[in-house]
């Protein structure tokens, strides 16, 4: 097999084997050859939370932890988010080039003349509690779209997947845009076509009664380079969660339903919210110093802050500092964010954080820039899922197409009692 290969011997039984290397990786599968007798199982790898596994090979997302690179289809996010605006993106991220101006016209007039939800979409949402978190109506929002839509569910027909794709971009703001808006106790802003993807979302979330609702362009900008920012990271929680739903064949609402709710926890989307909550509890620089002792101490996390693959600054986080001075210029600058610059200046002096390569990520400004354009916490999440959408969805379709993929089917491995017999009540000690 040559200089490609991996040589094991196996202490067990002393015979040795020799595996394949293909990009870097030996295929697992490979390992089942190695047992003890012909009646073994055959090794496994045991690899809890996926840390060094690949589920899939991808043409998608390229991260480079160690050096903060982030490409999408091979594009540098940063000049993505300086020359391109989000729709494009997620053109991009979908069919894997950068549309021509007629390809790019004709996505945006489709994901524009679907951004209108079926009106008992609404009375479904009517039916939340006044305080519902809007990440828990999105979930539930989203997959009921699955029973407006059957067609769905033919997730092997080509065209019924064009469609839906284009109807779940267009109805995530809708649909986030409405549970705000129920939220507030206000009534729902239907879709304005002659607005852009982020303009009409702002629309729908801000618009009172004036006839035609006129979005600041500072601020819309700045929303749709956060957009692009949060569009895709390769195989992270939701995006898995959105693949192994998807691998059982369910229809591609259920399995944004399934990626939108892995997003919701606090260790993934919701970190902005929790850095909010944090920089709130911090209150002032003077109090920084303790809580880093309590972090350090192991009574907190820093949120916003340390990342899976990234053991450098998040290119993400650089981007965002730079949308937020554009956005302080129109709302005034936040209290917050000089909480959150002094947290940052003595967490990158402090050896616990440079030792263990702990950088802010995407999440640690996000959430200032986002309370300083007037969204409640409680949208933080949601406003990473909208975007993250096109990102699932690109994922999607390459699973689907990919013919190595089957139903995503972990194994375990077993440390519970040995077969016992049944023990009636009675007798139970
Ligand atoms: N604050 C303090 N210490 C931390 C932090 C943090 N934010 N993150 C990691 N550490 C420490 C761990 O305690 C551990 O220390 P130890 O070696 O002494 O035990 C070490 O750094 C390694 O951390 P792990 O937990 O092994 O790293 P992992 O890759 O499993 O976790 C995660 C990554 C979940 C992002 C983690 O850094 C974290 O919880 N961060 C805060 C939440 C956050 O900001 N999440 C957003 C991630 S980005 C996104 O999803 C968009």
């Amino acid at each position: 097999m040559g200089q490609n290969s991996l040589t094991i011997t196996d202490n067990r039984t002393g015979k040795t084997y020799e595996l394949p290397i293909e990009h870097g990786a030996i295929r697992a599968a490979d390992l089942r050859a190695i047992k003890t007798d012909p009646d073994d199982f055959g090794l496994m790898s045991y690899d809890p939370a996926f840390m060094n596994t690949a589920s899939c090979s991808s043409r998608i997302t390229m991260i480079d932890g160690d050096k903060g690179i982030l490409l999408y289809r091979g594009y540098p996010v940063e000049q993505l988010a300086e020359r391109a605006n989000f729709l494009e993106v997620a053109y991009l991220l979908i069919y894997g080039e950068l549309p021509t101006t007629t390809q790019l016209a004709q996505w945006i007039h489709e994901i524009t003349h679907h951004t209108m939800i079926h009106e008992n979409v609404k009375k479904f949402i009517d039916g939340f509690h006044y305080d519902a978190h809007p990440m828990g109506i999105l979930v539930s929002t989203v997959a009921a779209l699955s029973t407006f839509y059957p067609d769905a569910r033919q997730v092997n027909d080509a065209k019924s997947r064009e469609l839906q794709i284009r109807r779940l971009i267009a109805k995530m703001p809708t649909l986030a845009a409405f549970a705000y808006r129920h939220r507030m106790g206000l009534p729902y802003a239907y879709p304005d076509n002659d607005l852009s993807y982020c303009g009409n979302f702002l629309n729908m979330l801000f618009r009172m009664s004036e006839s035609k609702y006129a979005p600041n362009p500072i601020l819309e900008r700045a929303l749709d380079v956060l957009f692009i920012l949060h569009a895709d990271h390769e195989q992270n929680c939701s995006t898995s969660a959105m693949r192994t739903a998807g691998s059982s064949q369910t229809d591609p609402y259920s399995a944004v339903a399934a990626a939108t709710a892995a997003l919701y926890g606090p260790l993934h989307g919701g970190a902005n919210e929790a850095v909010l909550h944090m920089l709130r509890e911090i209150g002032s620089t003077n109090r920084i110093p303790d809580y880093i002792k309590r972090v350090k101490a192991g009574e907190l996390k820093l949120m916003g802050f340390g990342h899976r693959v990234y053991k450098n600054y998040d290119p993400r986080a650089k981007i965002i500092k730079k949308v937020a001075d554009s956005v302080f210029e129109v709302t005034g600058r936040s209290d917050l964010l000089d909480i959150a610059l002094e947290l940052e200046r003595i967490a990158l002096q402090d050896d616990y954080f440079i030792g263990r390569k702990l950088y802010p990520n995407v999440d640690f400004y996000s959430g200032i820039i986002y309370e300083a354009m007037g969204f409640p916490i409680s949208m933080f999440t949601v406003l990473f899922a909208i975007p993250r959408t096109a990102g699932w969805l690109a994922q999607w379709l390459e699973l689907v197409n990919d013919a190595e993929q089957k139903i995503a089917r972990p194994r375990q491995i077993y440390l519970g009692p040995a077969r016992r017999d049944f023990v009636a009540i009675t007798e139970r000690g």
